[in-house]
């Protein structure tokens, strides 16, 4: 589904990632983790398009789309949930999720406002609350919310746990695994949140130094000694 060879990218002259190779097959919930500043947001800034690609390539169902432009990929299938969840604060919660489905514009299909209150409950009930409002865990549901507008084929989170209190984490990591089951929809998920890695993870990188440093399966992500190394706890 995605493939990265060699990916090098960063800021002005100051390179960040030095050449990370990952990928992630159409179905799979995968995670990568790290600690704060290693390169876990440059690395989905650098897939979703938003940094240009200095060097290496990047492989969206075995098609280059190094050189496309963000909103390509996301009409191409890549949603992206960003880091501090960004929901347009002085829209209502209505008004983001339009906000999505103009940005996700596909030509003949309507989202399915019903599913994304289904999956989100408390959206419905706050559909005309502003988004600056509403709490932590309200702006995650609202940020993936805004992505189940497109027609989306992967769906890369960046810490949607942050400023989120843990009972809601949880529920979050559901949702999470019931956009992966019933839409199909592949995972690529950063997160520091050791209980959501464990939730959800079906394997994991671990990221140091703008480099992918190790690689671990199911069972050695539930073994805590493993993957706390790899955590600012
Ligand atoms: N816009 C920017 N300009 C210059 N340097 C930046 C910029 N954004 C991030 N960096 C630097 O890039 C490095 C990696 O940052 P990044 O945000 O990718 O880390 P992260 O792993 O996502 O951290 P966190 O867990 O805190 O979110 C850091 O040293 C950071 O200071
Ligand atoms: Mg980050």
């Amino acid at each position: 589904m995605l493939r990265t060879q060699g990916l090098v990218s960063g800021y002005e002259k100051v390179m960040i990632l030095h050449g990370v190779d990952i990928g992630i097959k159409q179905g799979e919930v995968v995670s990568v983790i790290g600690r704060n500043g290693v390169g876990k947001s440059t690395l989905m800034k650098t897939l979703t398009g938003l940094i240009k690609t200095s060097d290496g390539k990047i492989y969206l169902e075995d098609k280059d789309v190094t050189k496309s432009k963000s909103y390509e990929r996301a009409w191409k299938g890549v949603g992206y949930v960003p880091q501090g969840h960004m929901v347009f604060p002085r829209l209502t919660v209505e008004e983001n999720l339009m906000m999505g489905e103009n940005i996700n514009k596909v030509k003949g299909k309507k989202p399915d406002y019903d599913l994304i209150y289904e999956y989100f409950p408390r959206l419905k009930e706050r559909r005309t609350q502003e988004a600056g409002t509403m709490s932590g865990g309200e702006q995650a549901m609202l940020s993936i919310g805004r992505v189940l507008t497109g027609n989306m084929k992967i769906m890369l989170l960046d810490e949607p746990s942050e400023g989120v209190q843990p009972n809601i984490v949880e529920q979050i990591g559901d949702i999470i695994l019931r956009i992966n089951k019933e839409l199909g929809v592949t995972v690529l998920l950063v997160e520091q949140h050791i209980g959501l890695i464990q939730q959800v993870s079906q394997r994991c990188y671990a990221m140091d130094k703008g480099m992918i440093q190790d690689s671990l399966t199911r069972d050695e992500i539930l073994d805590y000694d493993k993957i706390k190394k790899y955590l600012s706890v």
